[in-house]
């Protein structure tokens, strides 16, 4: 397609024997469109010309010459404000569509640059949310644009595979399997399950020991816990798989929480050499600059968390892809977790790849009574 600014620039240098990208890198774009596509601050000219803006901006304007792609020149005070010819927009625009097909628009802008986004990240055993869909929809049109402008695009699924939920689940597919039936659609069952665990536990706190007990197992490696475990990461997988094909989504890493479970080490050592962990109502915490809660690194009970999960991510992500930028998308009830997690990277002596990371959030979706519901 035409360049109007490099263009505008050449004819500009023609007349006054200026450098080109000199005048190309003076050209603006109006506030207000009425006033122009383009501005030229004539004033930047005054100089060199020895004359004064308005002077030089009538000058510039008789002496312009026609084009096919230029409307009209206004000189408005020191300025030259431009007006492209929107017909000969319209048809080069179509032309080149008609020409280039799919690959219009497509650049090399991105060369030689990564970046990575962290999108979808559902929470296995638990329903695919509606917040994870929208997630997965900007995140997949996010992968698609970037890599049409040539950046090597690496898309990870954050998987919620570790925890408390799935610990739910598992506790009661051990206690009820017999009265539920896995071989049609084996991940409604699953649901069941731990909607019917959730019901239970919230008339009866007590009744979370049994899925604690679990995640003790998991932790422990037990054999038969960890081939449960894997099974119901394969057919939620199975599940989710059936809406990222319809949306034409893609993911180069699966890498969810538990990937990161012999990497938390690195983090809380890391931390502790640059004395940042500080013991805060028996938790261990790393103060933040801004007016917002310390990250919460350690639990008082001793349990790494999902920020301190996000940090080994992060590690792990510089180490394995250099990245130029880490995107996340997540809803904006997250931002304060991000915004923790970026400074106590930086913190971390990492503030290249802090400034390096994005959330890029989205609002929570109301439902019919006016809450959100997870
Ligand atoms: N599974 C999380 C949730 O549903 C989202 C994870 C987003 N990614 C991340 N690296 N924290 O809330």
């Amino acid at each position: 397609m035409l360049n109007y600014k490099q263009e505008l620039a050449k004819k500009l240098s023609n007349m006054t024997n200026i450098d080109v990208n000199e005048l190309e890198s003076y050209i603006e774009i109006p506030p207000n469109s009425e006033l122009g596509d383009y501005s030229f601050p004539c004033f930047r000219l005054a100089k060199e010309l020895k004359k004064a803006p308005p002077v030089i901006a009538n000058e510039i304007k008789e002496n312009l010459g026609k084009e096919e792609w230029l409307e009209k020149v206004e000189a408005v005070g020191g300025y030259l404000n431009i007006f492209v010819n929107k017909n000969y927009m319209a048809q080069n625009v179509l032309e080149e569509i008609i020409k280039n097909k799919e690959n219009y628009g497509r650049s090399n802008l991105g060369e030689g640059k990564k970046i990575v986004i962290d999108y979808s990240a559902p929470n296995i055993a638990k329903p695919f949310h509606i917040g994870h869909l929208r997630s997965t929809v900007i995140g997949g049109a996010l992968y698609k644009m970037y890599q049409f402008l040539g950046y090597e695009v690496i898309g990870i699924n954050h998987l919620g595979d570790w925890g408390m939920g799935i610990c739910r689940t598992l506790a009661g597919y051990k206690m009820w399997k017999d009265e539920y039936d896995f071989s049609k659609n084996p991940i409604q069952s699953i649901l069941a399950i731990y909607v019917r665990y959730n019901q239970i536990e919230k008339n009866d706190p007590d009744f979370k020991k049994y899925a604690v007990e679990e995640l003790k197992k998991l932790e422990d490696g037990d054999e038969e816990t960890t081939k449960l475990w894997k099974w119901i990461i394969k057919i939620s997988l199975e599940d989710y798989q059936k809406i990222y094909d319809l949306i034409g989504c893609k993911f180069d890493s699966y890498n969810g929480e538990a990937f990161y479970n012999d990497k938390m080490d690195r983090v809380i050592k890391e931390l502790e050499e640059k004395n940042l962990l500080v013991e805060s109502e028996g938790a261990k915490v790393v103060m933040m600059d801004e007016d917002i809660p310390p990250c919460i690194i350690l639990t008082s009970a001793g349990t790494t968390i999902y920020a301190t999960r996000d940090l080994a991510a992060l590690l792990y992500r510089i180490d394995t892809y250099h990245f130029d930028k880490c995107l996340y998308l997540v809803a904006s009830e997250q931002s304060l977790h991000f915004k923790q997690v970026f400074e106590t990277l930086s913190k971390m002596g990492y503030e290249e790849y802090a400034k390096r990371c994005e959330h890029i959030p989205f609002g929570l979706i109301l439902e019919k009574d006016g809450f959100t519901k997870r």
